[in-house]
């Protein structure tokens, strides 16, 4: 049975099926999401976007503007992410390399690692408790690496760390908040959509539901123990539940749709192009987790830099972003809206994702700034080109025919757009000049010029639990 329970039901006001819950027509132009390409049939595509009215994004309303969508987005990067002099950047040494890095062999890393004793590497907050101890000063705090006691959340050194917090709870919402019910008959009208397109839903739906459970595994049982600052932990446990939250979306969406959960949720592992991508992050996570690992040197400190990059820069930040397009360009085409509305909801909060760690990788960098060696940035660049091409490909299989307006090779093109984005984010050369977005409906999420004036925007309109107001 469904889990579909009307939010508003309560509250004796509108629910989401109400009049005046999709306020503004397709013909208003001034919001790119509701412009379709010249190139595809026009559907009139409706969305929640008004100007009149302040940024005010609930789940099950239907599909919200993306100038509303970001203006709740929270906190955006904020870490000077070239810290260091120009005349250290070694720009010149970043050409790039024709082939891959070879990776580091488990026996390599097994040579490097610290034996059980050896006192390297941070606090994990379960020490035994020192009476009397001096109180933790905001110096003593680091990213990692730290000392002092983890268990004390305050004074906070770190503020973009905590806003962060503070606007991923602001931004709570739950998979069974939106309707699935247009999705349902859609799916089971035979005419009702393309081989292709069901295909797109089925190959999303089976590296997402997926993907995001490692990436979950990957902060829980990897990230988490290794930043050693509590206002950061205090961020990786509400991404932890986000994640949840995802895993939970997709399985809704499974559910909602009948489809065949075996299937969808062995495509990892039965559908190539669903499985590269997961087994490229793999092994970055699989270091950090051996409970001997532990940071403390060079070599292990760049494990951590590299994993973070590989997860939030690469995995969150680049793998996901096919998918996103892909589902939210049905949404656009008033098909499959519920199942497009909550991957906006998914898409925001990613973003919130990548835009943390982005700071975090910046701020060890500023901490640690001899890990950022020309050898090292180098290595970071192949990984990042590695990964365009490992997309590009993904976006190849997942639609090898043009659909909805889309091909493959404007996907190479828009990862190439949001890659230059992810190095200038961490302080690497762009890689691929001249690259342009051939999809500006998603400007306002990802194309980053006004990124961050949008992220800027603090979160006072939608709140949750006791401050609900619903109007
Ligand atoms: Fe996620
Ligand atoms: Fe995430």
């Amino acid at each position: 049975m469904l889990n579909w329970d009307d939010p508003l039901a309560t509250t004796g006001t509108a629910g989401p099926t109400s009049k005046g819950r999709l306020a503004v027509d397709s013909t208003d132009q001034s919001d790119d999401w509701t412009a379709a390409p010249e190139t595809e049939a026009s559907v009139p595509f409706r969305t929640r976007s008004d100007p009149e009215r302040p940024a005010q994004v609930r789940p099950g309303e239907g599909l919200v503007s993306n100038t509303d969508l970001m203006a709740t987005a929270g906190a955006a990067p904020v870490v000077d992410p070239n810290p260091f002099p120009a005349s250290e950047l070694h720009q010149a040494e970043l050409a790039i390399a024709d082939t891959l890095l070879p990776p580091e062999t488990s026996e390599t890393w097994q040579a490097a690692r610290h034996p059980d004793d050896d006192p390297t590497g941070g606090a994990t907050g379960l020490e035994t408790l020192e009476m009397g101890a001096g109180r933790v000063r905001v110096d003593d705090k680091k990213i990692i690496n730290c000392r002092a006691d983890l268990n004390q959340l305050v004074p906070f050194k770190y503020e973009w760390a905590w806003q962060k917090y503070l606007d991923a709870c602001a931004n709570h919402w739950m998979p069974q908040e939106i309707n699935m019910n247009a999705d349902i008959a859609l799916w089971k009208d035979p005419k009702g959509l393309t081989e292709d397109e069901r295909t797109i839903i089925k190959r999303n739906l089976g590296f997402f539901s997926t993907a995001d459970s490692l990436v979950a595994n990957n902060l829980v049982l990897a990230v988490y123990r290794h930043i050693s600052n509590p206002e950061c932990r205090q961020y990786l446990l509400r991404q932890a539940f986000e994640e949840a939250l995802h895993t939970h979306a997709y399985q809704y969406v499974v559910e909602s749709l009948g489809l065949d959960e075996g299937e969808i949720f062995n495509m990892y592992r039965e559908v190539p192009s669903v499985a590269r991508k997961a087994e490229w992050a793999l092994p970055y996570t699989r270091y950090l987790a051996d409970p001997h690992f532990k940071t403390g040197t060079a070599e292990n400190d760049r494990r951590l830099l590299r994993e973070l990059v590989a997860f939030y820069v690469i995995f969150e930040g680049i793998f996901f972003y096919v998918g996103f397009v892909q589902v939210l360009s049905m949404g656009r085409r008033n098909k499959m809206t519920g199942t497009a509305e909550q991957f906006q909801y998914i898409l925001r909060d990613e973003s919130m994702h990548m835009n943390f760690g982005i700071d975090v990788i910046n701020q060890i960098k500023i901490e640690n700034p001899h890990l950022w060696s020309p050898e090292f940035k180098q290595e970071l660049v192949t990984m990042i080109r590695e990964a365009v091409s490992m997309e590009s490909q993904y976006a190849h299989d997942t639609m090898p025919r043009g659909v909805l307006g889309l091909n493959a090779p404007m996907f190479e093109e828009y990862l190439q757009f949001i890659a230059n984005r992810r190095c200038a984010q961490i302080g690497l050369p762009e890689q691929y000049p001249g690259a342009t977005n051939p999809f500006p409906w998603m400007s306002e999420v990802l194309d980053l010029k006004k990124e961050k004036n949008f992220f800027e925007t603090r979160v006072t309109e939608y709140q949750t639990g006791g401050a609900l107001n619903w109007d």
